[in-house]
């Protein structure tokens, strides 16, 4: 069963490969015991194996146990997961936060939560898979408009009538590493009452001071805007949330599927968000890293003349032509002890490696990509002396 399609899959460069590390998550990874400069992971800020986080999750582990046995409405969650949404509520500036086990399981149960038959959805045409699968769940029509494209979004919405209108964006595209155009969103939703549904998955602790998309744009968290995160990536935690006015949350809390259904994170697990949010509001200094990293890197393959595909955060994408180009440099680089991994379709349309810089990493992680890249366009004769030391 399966073998045909398979090989399709191979034939075409398609069939993905599970790598499984033996070493913790970090800057540098052990993959079949070598060691790997790792550029592949979403731990923006180090926190996925930060000491204080840690010994957080160890000491709820002590007070309540590993595993969390039932769902939250049959008392699965601890007093832990009532404090995280506390938390989360204080640093979003709502009424109200819920957790939810990850960045999946939260778009696939609030959007059917939020939106039904009647309804109408505008969904941005990169939005994540998740928010794709979200809006198939909820039967609710939906119109994709063109990424970033305000005056597409705003002619949709102008000719469509319904009940309820929702915009849904990503506030960082996981795949480009570009930003939505929220304050023109949230202008637009204003004026058409519209509900702003937005997916901060790769802003929280990038962007705002780590507070996230909202912050960065200086745009009030207003009831009619419903914020989803995950403390899965900056966070280096696991799970997600949706936070926005009491109603909201409450409405969410009793009808979304995903939440009602499902057993509840463990409590170390919580521990490990309370504790990386913590850091996140107390010392600011690791978001400035993150972003001096990004800046150096984002110049240096600039300046090797790669296109970076609009990327405008730690999320750079590489445009290295088609799938076999792609595969090929990426496993050039990881025989280099490089691990940037290809992305190909039917991930996205464009083939690109993906590289997603942290705060953890050194200068000298940065300066070893950049000899690989430059070394790569020179084998291929694409690279003057001059670039790479001079241009833009
Ligand atoms: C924009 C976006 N939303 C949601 C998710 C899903 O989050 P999680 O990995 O916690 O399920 C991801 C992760 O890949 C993402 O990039």
């Amino acid at each position: 069963m399966f073998f045909e399609e398979l090989r399709e899959l191979e034939e075409g460069k398609l069939l993905r490969e599970i790598k499984s590390r033996t070493s913790p998550q970090g800057p540098k990874i052990l993959i079949n015991g070598r060691e790997y400069i790792n550029f592949s992971s979403n731990d923006y800020l180090g926190f996925a194996n930060h000491p204080y986080i840690i010994e957080a999750a160890k000491r709820a582990m002590q007070s309540f146990g590993f595993g969390s046995g039932a769902s939250r409405l049959l008392a699965g969650g601890t007093s832990l997961h009532r404090e995280l949404e506390n938390k989360i509520a204080d640093f979003k500036g709502t009424e109200s936060a819920l957790v939810f086990n990850s960045g999946y399981s939260a778009n696939t149960g609030i959007i059917p939560a939020i939106a039904g038959e009647g309804d109408v959805i505008f969904s941005d045409g990169l939005n994540h898979a998740s928010i794709i699968d979200g809006c198939r769940l909820s039967r609710a029509r939906t119109f994709i408009y063109r990424h970033r494209d305000i005056d597409d979004l705003k002619q949709l919405l102008k000719s469509a009538s319904a009940k309820r209108k929702i915009v849904i964006t990503d506030t960082v595209f996981s795949m480009d590493g570009d930003i939505a155009p929220l304050k023109d969103i949230y202008e637009i939703c204003e004026r058409n009452d519209a509900v702003l549904y937005i997916d901060d998955a790769h802003a929280a602790g990038v962007l705002g001071s780590g507070k996230g998309a909202l912050k960065h744009f200086n745009i009030k968290p207003e009831p009619w805007i419903i914020q989803m995160g995950t403390f899965s990536k900056a966070l280096g935690s696991s799970g997600a949330f949706v936070a926005g006015s009491r109603d909201v949350v409450a409405w969410i809390s009793n009808t979304a599927r995903s939440f009602i259904f499902s057993t509840a994170l463990p409590s170390c697990v919580i521990a490990a968000s309370i504790a990386a949010l913590g850091l996140i509001e107390n010392d600011s200094i690791l978001v400035k890293r993150l972003w001096a990293n990004r800046d150096k890197l984002a110049k240096s393959i600039n300046d090797l003349d790669y296109e970076i595909m609009g990327s405008e955060t730690p999320i750079i994408p590489i445009k290295t032509g088609d799938v076999e180009n792609t595969l090929r440099i990426s496993q050039y680089l990881y025989d280099n002890g490089i691990f940037a991994p290809a992305i190909r379709p039917p991930t996205v349309k464009t083939p690109r490696i993906r590289i997603t810089i942290t705060a953890a990493h050194t200068d000298e992680d940065i300066e070893r990509l950049i000899e690989l890249l430059r070394k790569e366009k020179r084998k291929r004769g694409l690279i003057h002396r001059n670039v790479g030391r001079t241009k833009r």
